[in-house]
C-alpha cells in the first residue's frame, strides 16, 4: 500500500577518520562543518577499525581536499591528527522522515496535511475532511507508524454525533482494534472505552476550573456525569459527590474510576434520566433515623432504580433541567444545605431497599460506608 522506499534521499558526505579519544576535541574544532540532521548523530562506528571513529561533515562541504573548511581550523585539525578523509553515504529513509514531511508527499498539493490528532491514551482521533478520504488509510498507517508505541490505534470520526450519549462513530483505520485506554488528568487516572463513552480531553481545564471551585465537606450533584471528569477530582477533594448519567456504559466507568482513583465510598453512581435524577434528589424524604440509612453510599446507589413519579417531574419542570449537553453542578456548603444533605442521605437508603441492594452486591450489609456518611456529617 505504502512504498517506503519511495522516501529514500541518498546523501554523498564527506566524513574524517579520528581516533576515539581525539572525536570530542575534533568536533569541537569543527563546530558549524558537522552533519546537522536531527536524530542523526555525526560521531560513527568506524567498520574497519575499532580505536576510530568517523566524524560526519555537513553536506556544505563537498570537496574532497575541504575547501569548503576555513583554512585556520583546517590547521587546527591537523595539529590535532593526521587528518584521512573519506566518502560516506547516508539514506535517510521512510523511518527518518516526520508524518508531515510523509503525508505532504503522498497527498495532492494544496490540502491541508492532517498530521496532528487528539489523543486519547493511546488512541488517536483524527476527523479527516472529506477531500482526504481516499486517502484515509495511508494517512492512519503514517499516523500509527510515526507515533507507535505511544499510539496503538488510530481511528476517524466518522458522520455527525446523533445520539443522546454524544459518543461519535468511529472507524478504526489502523493498530489494534480495541478501544479502551487509560487518561489521565490532573493526577487522576480514567479508564473509558472511547467507542462507547463521551470524552473530550480539551476539557480538561473546564474540569479543573469547576473543580477548583468546590470546598472540602460540599455535596455536588453531577447530572450529566459521564465517566467522571469533574466526579472524580471532587470526591479526592474531599466532596461527597452524586453522579448520574443517562449512558450505563458511562456509569459503568465511573464506577471503575471511582474506585481506580480509591474514591468509591464518596461517589453514588446513577444511571438515569438527569431529569428525574435531579428531581428525586430533591424531593426524596427525609431521612430521621441515621440507622435506616447505613450502607455504603455507592453500594446503596448501584443497581438502585429510584421510583418515578409526576410529582417528581414537576420539580423538574421547576428546576428547569433541560439541557441535555449542558453541565450542571449544584454544590453548597454542608452547613448551609444541611436539609438537603439529609434529603440526600435519606435519597441513597430510599431508593430500593439499601439492604436488599448490599446484598445483591456482597452478600451482606455494608455498615463501613454509612459510618463513613454519618461521620462526614458530624465533621461539619
Ligand atoms: C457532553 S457529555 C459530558 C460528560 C462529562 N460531564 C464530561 O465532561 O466528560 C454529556 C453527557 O450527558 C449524558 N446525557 C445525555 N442526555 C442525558 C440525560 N437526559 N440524562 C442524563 N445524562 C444524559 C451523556 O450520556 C453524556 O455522558
Amino acid at each position: 500500500m505504502l512504498d517506503e522506499s519511495k522516501f529514500d534521499v541518498d546523501l554523498n558526505l564527506w566524513a574524517l577518520r579520528i581516533p576515539c579519544q581525539l572525536c570530542k576535541a575534533a568536533t569541537r574544532i569543527l563546530n558549524g562543518y558537522l552533519l546537522d540532521k536531527p536524530r542523526i548523530k555525526p560521531i560513527t562506528e568506524d567498520p574497519t577499525c575499532q580505536k576510530n571513529r568517523y566524524v560526519i561533515l555537513s553536506d556544505r562541504v563537498q570537496s574532497h581536499d575541504l575547501s569548503e573548511i576555513s583554512p585556520q581550523k583546517l590547521d587546527e585539525l591537523k595539529k590535532l591528527c593526521e587528518v584521512q578523509v573519506i566518502p560516506y553515504s547516508l539514506t535517510l529513509g521512510y523511518s527518518y522522515w516526520s508524518a508531515d514531511h510523509v503525508l505532504k508527499q503522498i497527498l495532492p498539493p494544496g490540502v491541508e496535511v492532517p498530521s496532528s490528532f487528539e489523543t486519547i491514551g493511546q488512541i488517536a482521533h483524527l476527523n479527516i475532511h472529506d477531500e482526504l478520504l481516499p486517502y484515509k488509510d495511508v494517512i492512519a498507517k503514517v499516523i500509527y507508524d510515526k507515533n507507535y508505541p505511544r499510539i496503538k490505534t488510530v481511528v476517524n470520526k466518522v458522520g455527525a454525533i446523533a445520539n443522546e450519549f454524544r459518543v461519535p462513530k468511529f472507524e478504526i483505520l489502523a493498530g489494534e482494534r480495541d478501544m479502551v485506554t487509560e487518561v489521565k488528568q490532573y493526577g487522576a487516572i480514567f479508564k473509558l472505552d472511547y467507542s462507547l463513552v463521551y470524552w473530550n480531553s480539551r476539557l480538561e481545564h473546564e474540569h479543573i476550573r469547576l473543580v477548583s471551585q468546590f470546598q472540602r465537606g460540599e455535596i455536588i450533584c453531577d447530572m450529566f456525569a459521564g465517566i467522571g471528569p469533574f466526579a472524580i477530582p471532587a470526591a479526592q477533594k474531599g466532596c461527597i459527590v452524586y453522579a448520574n448519567d443517562l449512558n450505563p456504559d458511562s456509569i459503568r466507568y465511573l464506577k471503575i474510576n471511582a474506585k481506580i482513583n480509591k474514591v468509591d465510598d464518596c461517589i453514588c453512581a446513577y444511571n438515569m434520566d438527569a431529569r428525574k435524577f435531579i428531581s428525586q434528589l430533591m424531593e426524596a424524604p427525609v431521612c430521621e433515623n441515621n440507622a435506616e440509612c447505613n450502607v455504603s453510599m455507592l453500594k446503596a446507589c448501584e443497581d438502585c432504580s429510584v421510583q418515578d413519579n409526576e410529582e417528581s417531574r414537576i420539580e423538574n419542570t421547576r428546576l428547569g433541567v433541560e439541557a441535555e449537553e449542558a453541565h450542571a453542578s449544584v454544590s453548597g456548603n454542608v452547613e448551609d444545605a444541611q436539609d438537603l444533605y439529609k434529603n440526600i442521605h435519606t435519597f441513597a437508603a430510599a431508593t430500593k431497599r439499601p439492604s436488599d441492594c448490599c446484598l445483591q452486591e456482597n452478600g451482606s450489609i455494608n455498615g463501613a460506608g454509612a459510618t463513613d456518611v454519618s461521620r462526614r456529617k458530624g465533621r461539619h
